[in-house]
Parts: C-alpha cells; sequence; structure tokens
C-alpha cells in the first residue's frame, strides 16, 4: 500500500507540475512582473481570472506481492485513482500587451551633454552641426528614463539640473544633448517619432545609421527653431520594422541663446507612447541587448562614428 500511495502522489504531483506549467505559458513570469502599462485597450477596472481544470483518471498501479510459506498466494492488486486538480491565477488588471525584452539594468536612453558655441541667426539655425560633436568631448554623461524638458526659460533660470543627473548645475544656454538607445519594437508596424516641440534644434536618426555613419546631412528628421520669426520647430518621422527588433534611435537637441526646450515622443502601432517626458523607464527602450550582441552598447561619447 505504502508503494502505491507513493506512486500516486508522485501523479499526482506531476499533474500539478503540468499544470503549473501549462499556467506559465499562458502568462509567462516575467511578464507578471514586468511594469504594466496601460494602454488604450486596456480596462484597468477588469480582473481576468482564468481557471484551468485537468482531470487526471485511469491511473492504474500495479502491486504484485508474494507472500512466503505453505500455501504461497500471489496478490494482485489494481487500483484507479482519479485526481482532480483546478487551480485559480489572475492576471494583472493591465496585462503588458507586447511582452518587453529581457532587462539587465539596461532600460532608459544613454545621453550626453556638450558646451556649444552656436548661436541661432537664422530661420533654420545652420550654425548648429550635431556631427561635429562626434568626437568631442562631452562634460556630462547619463543614463535617463525620460526625454525632452525646458531649459532657462526665465531670466533668472541660467543655471539647473538635466534629467536625473547627479550634478545640478548645467549652463542651460548654448548646449547641446545627444541621446541614443534601442527602441524594441515586440509589435511588427509602424511605429511615429513625433517632435512636437523644438526651440532650438532636434535632429533625429533611426536604423543602422543612428549607430555609425549619421550626419547632418543624412538626418531622418530636422525641427529647427526660426528665430527671426520667433516659430518653434516641429517635426514627424514614421518607421516600419517587423516584429522582435531592435531599432537604434539617435537624436540630438541643441540649444541656443535665451532659453528653450523640446519635446519628442515615440508612439507604437498600438497607440500606446512609449517614450516622451512622462514615460519613466519603459521596457521597450534599452541601451543595450542582455546579451550584448542582438544589439550591442552604442560607442562612447566623444568616441564615436
Ligand atoms: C564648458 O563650459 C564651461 C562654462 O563655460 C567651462 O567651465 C567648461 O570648462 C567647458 N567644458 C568643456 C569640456 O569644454
Ligand atoms: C507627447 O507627449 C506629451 C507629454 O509629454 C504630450 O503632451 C503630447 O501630446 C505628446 N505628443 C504627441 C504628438 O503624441
Amino acid at each position: 500500500m505504502a508503494i502505491r500511495k507513493t506512486l500516486v502522489q508522485a501523479l499526482a504531483a506531476s499533474a500539478m507540475a503540468n499544470l503549473v506549467h501549462a499556467h506559465a505559458i499562458v502568462a509567462p513570469a516575467g511578464q507578471l512582473d514586468a511594469r504594466t502599462h496601460p494602454s488604450p485597450t486596456c480596462d484597468p477596472s477588469q480582473t481576468v481570472t482564468q481557471t484551468e481544470t485537468t482531470t487526471v483518471t485511469s491511473w492504474t498501479a500495479l502491486l504484485t506481492i508474494t507472500l512466503g510459506g505453505p500455501g504461497t498466494k500471489t496478490v494482485t492488486e489494481t487500483t484507479t485513482t482519479t485526481t482532480t486538480a483546478s487551480p485559480t491565477f489572475t492576471l494583472p488588471s493591465c496585462p503588458t500587451q507586447c511582452p518587453p525584452p529581457p532587462s539587465c539594468n539596461n532600460l532608459g536612453f544613454d545621453w550626453a551633454y556638450y558646451n556649444s558655441s552656436a548661436r541661432n541667426t537664422d530661420t533654420t539655425y545652420s550654425s548648429f552641426h550635431p556631427d561635429f560633436f562626434k568626437n568631442t568631448a562631452p562634460v556630462y554623461v547619463g543614463t535617463t528614463s525620460y526625454v525632452g524638458g525646458l531649459y532657462g526659460q526665465s531670466s533668472t533660470e541660467m543655471t539647473g539640473p538635466i534629467y536625473d543627473s547627479s550634478r545640478v548645475s548645467f549652463a542651460l544656454d548654448y548646449f547641446a544633448l545627444n541621446h541614443h538607445a534601442y527602441i524594441y519594437a515586440c509589435e511588427r508596424g509602424t511605429y511615429t517619432v513625433d517632435i512636437p516641440y523644438a526651440n532650438d534644434a532636434v535632429y533625429l536618426w533611426t536604423g543602422a545609421k543612428a549607430y555609425s555613419g549619421w550626419t547632418d546631412a543624412n538626418a531622418d528628421a530636422k525641427a529647427l527653431y526660426d528665430q527671426p520669426d520667433h516659430i518653434a520647430g516641429r517635426a514627424s518621422f514614421r518607421f516600419s520594422v517587423p516584429a522582435g527588433t531592435y531599432v537604434p534611435v539617435r537624436f540630438f537637441y541643441g540649444q541656443a541663446q535665451y532659453g528653450g526646450g523640446f519635446s519628442f515622443n515615440v508612439t507604437a502601432p498600438s497607440g500606446q507612447v512609449i517614450v516622451s517626458d512622462w514615460e519613466t523607464f519603459s521596457p521597450y527602450v534599452v541601451r543595450y541587448s542582455c546579451d550584448g550582441t542582438t544589439a550591442p552598447a552604442f560607442p562612447a561619447f566623444g568616441r564615436e562614428t
């Protein structure tokens, strides 16, 4: 009996293990743990509960006991056991619709601050040349969980922090900011980069040239402040990619005289905004892939190609 009991227990345990496994396929643990982002189709008031029942039947434990002594008797015992398990699990109310890539302390944008002497005197801020900074030593480098901001907009605000930098005092006139990261396109389709506000300039590159080969001339979009007419720049760019792609993205902000700022958003095909000045560490924006080769880290600022 002890033997059979052990067999049945083992079976029940294995049935439970299978259920745990099935559960894992429906909602991988990594996904459950990931930060969730409300999306247009997500109703946070809804709780999804899934119940899965597995019935294990017709298990036959065959036990043959041979008793010694005179008149040897053989007892054959056959047992059929039915085990039913009904685990219940609840998914988070707004599950991430598109699984983000693995993360390994790699979220956010790399960014760098450079001194810049370029004054804006014309309709296209033609004195500002982002590619000049490829081999210019940055004043500061960091990682940011969001992008965009307003700088030096009041006459008293001559210096201040930028992003979540440990350094709190940057000159807020005559500087440039370089940013790069990969957008992880877990959705196939068209991604939209919006630069709704540029004062004085934002240049954008996407794809391989954003990693290496970017020049003023081959930018995918330029949003330029028209100084004589005092009209802020704006621009938009779309790119279509297959699912599961890491897309290099670089953008340069240039600030001339008299304060300024910019905003920069990236929207996924589903409508979810994955980069903006309020999106904090999107799981879809990484500085490199965890394997280090699918999406390698960018070259160091100041030694770019
Ligand atoms: C940047 O400009 C500041 C203020 O003018 C200056 O103190 C600093 O040395 C400059 N840094 C570099 C790397 O040029
Ligand atoms: C960009 O994001 C800002 C919030 O940071 C939002 O106000 C703005 O509407 C967004 N623009 C676009 C075009 O999505």
